[in-house]
């Protein structure tokens, strides 16, 4: 009973049992709302099933709110032991912890609202790559004012360049942070299509910040403060991933629209910045960071970029198969890129059976990519796949962070 009374005073704990309403929350709203969605639009085809059934879409939004009571309920919490204590004085109210959170909850529905806005709208991909950069405003601005640290820890074999082991980036750390958040939220966005994979993956990602945390609190007392803000934030979203992913897990009856790819991608740029552990985050990004790499001469329209990139589904064998993107428009920048691409089989050709000229290039995706390795395969065990494969980069981040890390910055 004592270590209950104890639970309930610490906030971690009231954080968790939230993080568990916020999931039973999150899978219960979504098929009460699914008609209303349908009814007002808000509904895609599933493009990768018989048929293409009409799916609710921007379910984001529903993962949003319910994260948005949450974490508004808990607010005071962190702040109970100066409410409780009379004689705690106004002065000594922590008001830059109090900031951090509240910018934090500021960037991050303002991503709520601009990922539903597109939803609706199909905004250009010219202008909506910018929305994230406006919502990171607040948290930018709450980082300068309570943290404002723009000195970093130069890498060992970089230093002989630099001479020397800080280096003062001023404004160009706070073009990082803003990258960051543009980056993590796009990114999310265009590892997407198929049904579980927005998601998971994020799931996977938040559970590895969280496992992180948890790690420092007991590995670096003197970080702990972060390392907690970061847990606050992230726990009650893994809630709603679980409570959305049981909808949308195939065969999908929710999708979560640019909505949650956002609103996933705000999450991380948000403890990444606040928690000042953001190459941490970007470590646990590498399958986002090559997916985008990998996408650039698509995104960047050296080669042909279709609406869709998303695998196709061949309806005798009931298996995802790539896609594909034709050549025959394709400039000499975007065919040398090709040529790189295939030099580290990176990407497959198909060509014409009498010129041999290549014709058509897998889509540009990652998960193309795994279709053209592995071979066709079925949805969720794409889903699977791409899961598998965070999970393990998500191993080799602790791998360097805590083994490696030594030869790089000699901690
Ligand atoms: C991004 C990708 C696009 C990919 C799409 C899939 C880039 C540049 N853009 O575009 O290639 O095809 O995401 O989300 O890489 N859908 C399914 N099954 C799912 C999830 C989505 O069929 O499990 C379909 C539905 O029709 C849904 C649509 O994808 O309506 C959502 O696409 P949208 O988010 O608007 O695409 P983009 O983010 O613009
Ligand atoms: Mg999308």
């Amino acid at each position: 009973m004592a270590v209950m009374v104890a639970g309930i005073h610490n906030p971690l704990v009231v954080s968790l049992c939230l993080s568990v309403l916020a999931g039973l929350g999150t899978y219960k709203a979504i098929p009460l709302v699914s008609d209303v969605f349908i009814a007002h639009g808000r509904s895609g085809k599933d493009l990768l099933k018989e048929g293409r059934p009409v799916i609710p879409e921007s379910m984001g939004a529903i993962a949003g709110v319910v994260y948005f009571i949450v974490m508004f309920v808990f607010i005071p919490v962190p702040f109970i032991g100066w409410f409780r204590d009379s004689e705690y004085a106004l002065a000594d109210f922590p008001h830059n912890k109090f900031a951090q959170f509240l910018g934090g909850l500021l960037s991050l529905m303002s991503m709520l609202f601009l990922g539903f806005a597109d939803d609706v709208l199909d905004i250009r991909w010219r202008v909506k790559i910018w929305l994230p950069l406006i919502a990171s405003m607040p948290l930018l601005m709450v980082y300068c004012v309570t943290y404002g640290g723009t000195d970093v820890v130069v890498p060992i074999p970089l230093r002989s360049l630099f001479g020397q082991k800080m280096l003062h980036l001023g404004i160009f750390y706070y073009a990082f942070m803003a990258a960051l958040a543009i980056f993590s939220t796009n990114a999310i966005n265009i590892l997407a299509g198929v049904n579980g994979v927005e998601a998971g993956q994020s799931l996977v990602i938040a559970l590895s910040i969280a496992a992180n945390d948890f790690l420092q609190l007991h590995r670096n007392p003197a970080r702990a403060e972060a390392h907690l803000t970061s847990l606050y934030f992230v726990l009650p979203f893994i809630g709603v991933t679980l409570g959305f992913l049981k909808h949308n897990w195939y065969p999908a009856r929710a999708f979560g629209g640019d909505t949650l790819c956002y609103f996933a991608g705000m999450i991380f740029a948000v403890v990444g910045i606040l928690g000042n552990f953001s190459k941490t985050v970007l470590l646990f990004m590498v399958p986002q960071i090559f997916n985008f790499i990998y996408s650039c001469p698509q995104l960047f329209h050296f080669v042909e970029c279709p609406r869709h990139r998303m695998p196709s589904y061949n309806s005798s064998t009931k298996l995802l198969e790539p896609t594909w993107c034709s050549l025959s428009k394709t400039g000499k920048l975007g065919r040398l890129m090709i040529r790189i691409l295939r030099t580290f089989r990176l990407v497959h050709i198909r060509r014409d059976p009498k010129t041999g000229e290549a014709v058509q290039a897998n889509n540009l995706t990652l998960m193309n990519l795994l279709l053209v390795k592995f071979g066709p395969m079925s949805e969720p065990r794409l889903a699977t796949f791409v899961m598998i494969v965070q999970a393990l980069c998500s191993c080799l981040a602790f791998l360097i962070r805590y083994r490696l890390v030594k030869f790089v910055y000699n901690e």
